[in-house]
């Protein structure tokens, strides 16, 4: 082959890191591929903005079509974002036989099974290991690395945002609002941070983790998400004085055929390896029964990080090219979904509630918990300004989660608990 022609859709934050990295590593890329990568076409909304790296202004378009249906355009990088519009544009590219590389979770988090029929039917290359953990190969770790053995646990911090805020809220003690600025102004968060903050990006991106760990078609809506926006100062505070550090974890995990998956604010053990990883980075904990504990470390995102996953699938696609065996790689999913129900999920919990500062208060309170037959771990009980009220903070022993809810709605019904403030889930007491 003379050389490989590739068409970007986007040439934002990720797209200029793609353009400075096929230019910066062209000697290792031609090493390994055995010829030149051009970029052919690139597609854009303003063709006059400034952008953050040098290219010839006779690349750019803003029809799509000068990009997917380019006679010598043989890899797609879409790095546009957006779901509707640019699925379009992916499955069209699959038609005209492109290969595709994709930083797309909210697309491959809906569409991934849609798109993956597409690219095999045209025996072309789909490709997206940037679409989670940014510059980690996490996706590849999964289907070649750790192909050999059964994935029961997986345990991420899949979302740079949200990790960079917590971690400037709890070590400066930074505003919420604050940090988050400086995460858009630093190019990790999506375009509508909502996303990040709510915790579904990360929920699309524990999809994506879950469908390959588990080979089973796990989809956005089997994922129960919260956010980190309703965290408070206290709850940071509490969170260190019991020694735990508060983190938005994805957790999915299987025991015997049915799984769990979730997103939410979790408190882990200082010494736990997730508590470390701070600022931006990302961390995938993967428990496999043959291997044990495994931990995939990195930046989550950013120009250059997001951009080396998309050159080195590129790198793949090109490897496939030369074995003659593009979109055979695929192997579908291997068992039928099957979810847990509330009374399956087992953890321990956070609670922190404000009661009547009162005889048999404290009694009343633990009758609700030991009905149900979940005892404490952790306790402490502190005054409040507010003088007849009471600030009860505690961890209880691992309960089921249907136990815990019902203990919830008992505890918002009592005349003595005058507010549940908070409630998050605790982890990683030992492995599994
Ligand atoms: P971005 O900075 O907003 O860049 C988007 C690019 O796409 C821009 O160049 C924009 O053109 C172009 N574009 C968007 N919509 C378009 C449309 N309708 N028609 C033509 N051009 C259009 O976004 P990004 O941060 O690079 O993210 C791109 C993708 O990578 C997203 O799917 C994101 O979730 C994913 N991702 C991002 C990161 C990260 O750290 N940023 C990490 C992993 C994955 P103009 O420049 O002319 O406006
Ligand atoms: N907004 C995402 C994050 C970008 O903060 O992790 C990387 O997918």
């Amino acid at each position: 082959m003379k050389s490989i022609g590739v068409g970007l859709l986007g040439l934002g934050t990720v797209g200029t890191g793609v353009v400075k990295i096929l230019k910066n590593h062209q000697d290792k890329l031609m090493h390994q591929i055995g010829c030149p990568i051009e970029v052919k076409k690139i597609l854009v909304k303003d063709i006059k903005k400034d952008r953050d790296v040098e290219i010839d202004s006779s690349l750019l378009t803003t029809n799509v079509n000068e990009v997917i249906e380019h006679p010598e355009v043989d890899v797609v990088i879409e790095v546009m974002g957006g779901v509707e519009e640019t699925r379009k544009h992916i499955l069209t590219s699959l038609k005209n036989k492109k290969h595709v590389v994709t930083a797309n979770k909210d697309l491959v988090a809906v569409y991934g099974s849609e798109l993956h029929a597409a690219a095999s039917e045209n025996k072309c290359d789909l490709y997206y290991e940037a679409s989670v953990a940014g510059g980690i190969p996490i996706l590849r770790g999964l289907v070649d690395g750790l192909a050999s053995d059964k994935i029961t646990k997986l345990m991420g911090i899949v979302n740079g945002t949200t990790n960079f805020i917590l971690t400037k809220m709890s070590k400066n003690g930074s505003p919420y609002q604050e940090v988050l600025a400086e995460a858009q102004q630093l190019g990790f968060a999506e375009a509508d941070p909502t996303s990040d903050v709510e915790g579904l990006d990360a929920a699309r991106k524990m999809a994506i983790l879950a469908t390959l760990g588990f080979s089973m078609n796990i989809d956005l809506a089997d994922v129960s998400v919260k956010g980190i926006s309703s965290i408070t100062e206290e709850d940071l505070n509490y969170s260190k004085r019991l020694g735990y550090t508060m983190k938005l974890i994805g957790i999915a995990q299987q025991e015997g055929d049915k799984v769990e998956v979730s997103v939410q604010p979790t408190l882990l053990p200082d010494d736990h390896p997730l508590s470390a990883v701070n600022d931006e980075y990302n961390a995938v904990y993967v428990y496999g029964e043959a291997v044990g504990e495994t931990m995939f470390y990195g930046p989550g995102a950013g120009s250059l990080p997001t951009a080396t996953a998309i050159v080195s699938d590129l790198v793949a696609v090109m490897k496939n090219m030369r074995l003659g065996v593009n979109g055979q790689s695929v192997v579908t999913p291997q068992y039928e979904k099957q979810l847990k129900d509330r009374a399956e999920i087992y953890s321990k919990h956070f609670l922190r509630i404000h009661v009547k500062d009162q005889v048999g208060s404290f009694a009343k309170i633990t009758t609700i918990f030991s009905e149900r037959g979940v005892s404490f771990e952790k306790i402490l009980q502190l005054p409040l300004k507010q003088k007849d009220l009471a600030e009860i903070v505690l961890v209880t022993h691992t309960a089921s989660l249907k136990d815990y809810e019902d203990i919830l709605g008992h505890l918002s019904d009592s005349d003595v608990v005058a507010q549940v403030k908070s409630s998050y889930r605790v982890e990683g007491d030992g492995v599994k």
